[in-house]
């Protein structure tokens, strides 16, 4: 057998043992959460250290309620940056999914996940509706954004965007599961987020691992900075100056101080940190686009 048949073989194995977990393990948001519960003004639905205002002058200026209204604004941000992005996955995937013969495995799995995805962001946009949120559209920069990225149709692009995205939630996910303290429902949101996603990772790595490996230099030297763009972008969405203004909060003031705030700064690195450790031993991050990831506040 060749390399590139083994990969094939291999890349076929694992979307079987994919779709297993998916039959055992996938969930309804609609009806495993209790959507009906109040939710309580006083309890944080992210871990109060790693709101981007947590520290700061302007924190210490807030009502422990309004700190607690803060985080709640924050993760329902991010939620409707999580929707954006797995929109885009979703289109990505549906696309790779026509150029390919769905007796395999691999189109298959693809398509699970085009499923899995189809109910987070529909359970995201529960939340965002449930909290008062004022919207699930994204900013009108990320919009942009997206439908150049559209144009690239780019599948290899969409897995390792994938996941960074993937990587990144799942970390903030998994200090909310742990956080007993924190809102009922955000954590239930998290649970089911987690469990599903880990399947997408191990679904997008060795694609990614094996498309990378057949890539020329000069399209891995472009790939890296698209890459470092796209998860600098990515990261930016997820805090929307409205955040700051729901909460009674002067925007240009907050997000100033937001972006000076070590604390914001060190939770952008801890969640990232699984990401860009996988990217760096793939090559994808390097020393010629490791500066961005710094700028960005996603490497050290
Ligand atoms: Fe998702
Ligand atoms: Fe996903």
């Amino acid at each position: 057998m060749t390399t590139d048949s083994q990969a094939l073989s291999d890349r076929e194995r694992n979307a079987e043992r994919l779709l297993r977990t998916s039959a055992k393990h996938s969930y309804d948001p609609m009806t495993e959460i209790d959507w009906s519960a109040p939710i309580d003004p006083d309890q944080f639905a992210l871990p109060p250290h790693r709101v981007t205002l947590y520290g700061t002058e302007l924190w210490r200026q807030l009502t422990p309620r309004q700190q607690a209204e803060l985080s709640t604004r924050q993760l329902a941000g991010t939620m409707t940056a999580g929707i954006w992005f797995e929109i885009l996955l979703m289109n990505g995937l549906i696309r790779h999914v026509y150029g390919q013969d769905l007796t395999t495995r691999h189109a298959q799995y693809a398509l699970t996940e085009v499923a899995d995805e189809c109910r987070h962001s529909t359970m995201f946009a529960e939340y965002i509706r449930k909290t008062g949120y004022p919207t699930a559209r994204p900013s009108r920069r990320a919009d942009l954004r997206g439908r150049f990225y559209l144009q690239l149709n780019d599948i290899t692009l969409t897995l390792a965007g994938a996941i960074f995205v993937e990587e990144f939630t799942d970390a903030m996910q998994r200090e909310m599961m742990r956080d007993e303290s924190l809102q009922p429902l955000a954590r239930a949101t998290a649970r089911i987020h987690v469990v599903e996603e880990a399947r997408h990772i191990g679904f997008a790595k060795p694609e990614l691992a094996r498309r990378w490996g057949r890539m020329t230099p000069a399209r891995r030297a472009l790939f890296r900075r698209v890459l470092a763009f796209l998860a600098s972008e990515a990261v930016r969405e997820c805090v929307h100056p409205r955040i700051y203004t729901l909460t009674g909060l002067d925007a240009v003031a907050a997000k100033r101080a937001a972006r000076d705030n070590p604390h914001w700064q060190q939770a952008r690195v801890d969640w990232a940190r699984k990401a860009v450790d996988y990217f760096t031993d793939l090559g994808i991050i390097d020393a010629s686009t490791a500066p961005a990831w710094r700028r960005a506040h996603l490497l050290r």
